[in-house]
């Protein structure tokens, strides 16, 4: 009798590039890290229609699936691969047209709970970190996990790095995805936090926000530290 194997593959291992132009315009943009079948943007582009989102999802046909669901729409662009890989070469070019990279979600990534696979998560320090060399400080980032392992280690690496975070209780502007009420209904917890490395972005249509930092100030002073450790780090050739 034949053996069943199952071959276990790293989505992860596709490598593919990309480069985007930017949306032509300098309204605001909304990142969904590992965007699956795009409830999320979905639930944020009705209430936000005036904002532009990118969906990151490394698996093709679902990425595939993504790209029909907003084939109608100018102001969502999808894209497949690993998101933190073209992380960089996808969103830059936006900021550095003049739009303001508003939030990245990072909603319910995959665990990765093995020790040795920590570096397949989408928030590891490394991504963090380079990421740290061009993004807007005011940008704020949005983790969300079922998973509290997942959720202490992030705020390690956060903590680490100097980031200023703060946890909260509801579904951001109320929206969630079919995973998160799965969840929910089978009476989870749910751990969100939003973070930042400078002072967060306030303006009428994002709920206040209560920073952990007293006013902003420690978090520009590790923002330019991180800096300057990345130029350093650059300097020496790593
Ligand atoms: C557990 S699902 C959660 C989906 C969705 N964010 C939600 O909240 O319903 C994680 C998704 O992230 C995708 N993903 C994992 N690593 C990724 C990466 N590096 N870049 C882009 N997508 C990734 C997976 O393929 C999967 O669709």
């Amino acid at each position: 009798m034949s053996k069943r194997i199952r071959h276990h593959v790293n989505p992860l291992g596709i490598l593919t590039e990309h480069h985007f132009e930017g949306f032509g315009n300098t309204h605001d943009i909304i990142v969904d890290i590992g965007a699956f079948k795009g409830e999320f943007i979905a639930g944020l582009l009705a209430q936000f229609p005036q904002y532009n989102y990118i969906a990151l999802e490394v698996r093709r046909r679902v990425a595939a699936r993504l790209a029909q669901r907003f084939a109608a729409y100018d102001n969502v662009a999808v894209f497949d691969g690993d998101g933190t890989r073209n992380f960089k070469n996808i969103v830059k070019p936006c900021q550095d047209e003049g739009a303001f990279i508003r939030e990245i979600y990072v909603n319910f990534p995959d665990p990765w709970p093995k020790k040795r696979h920590h570096k397949r998560r989408i928030i590891t320090a490394h991504f963090l970190q380079e990421t740290a060399a061009w993004l807007d400080p005011r940008t704020t980032w949005i983790f969300q996990t079922d998973r509290a392992d997942v959720f202490r280690d992030t705020v390690d690496i956060l903590e680490s790095l100097g980031y200023a975070y703060e946890r909260f209780d509801a579904p951001p502007y109320g929206v969630t995805t079919d995973w998160e009420d799965a969840k929910v209904a089978r009476g989870e917890t749910i751990y969100r936090m939003r973070f930042w490395l400078g002072a967060p972005v306030r303006t009428d249509d994002t709920p206040r926000i209560a920073t952990r930092l007293a006013d902003g100030a420690l978090g520009a002073l590790a923002f330019v530290m991180l800096r300057v450790l990345h130029a350093l780090k650059t300097d020496d050739g790593h």
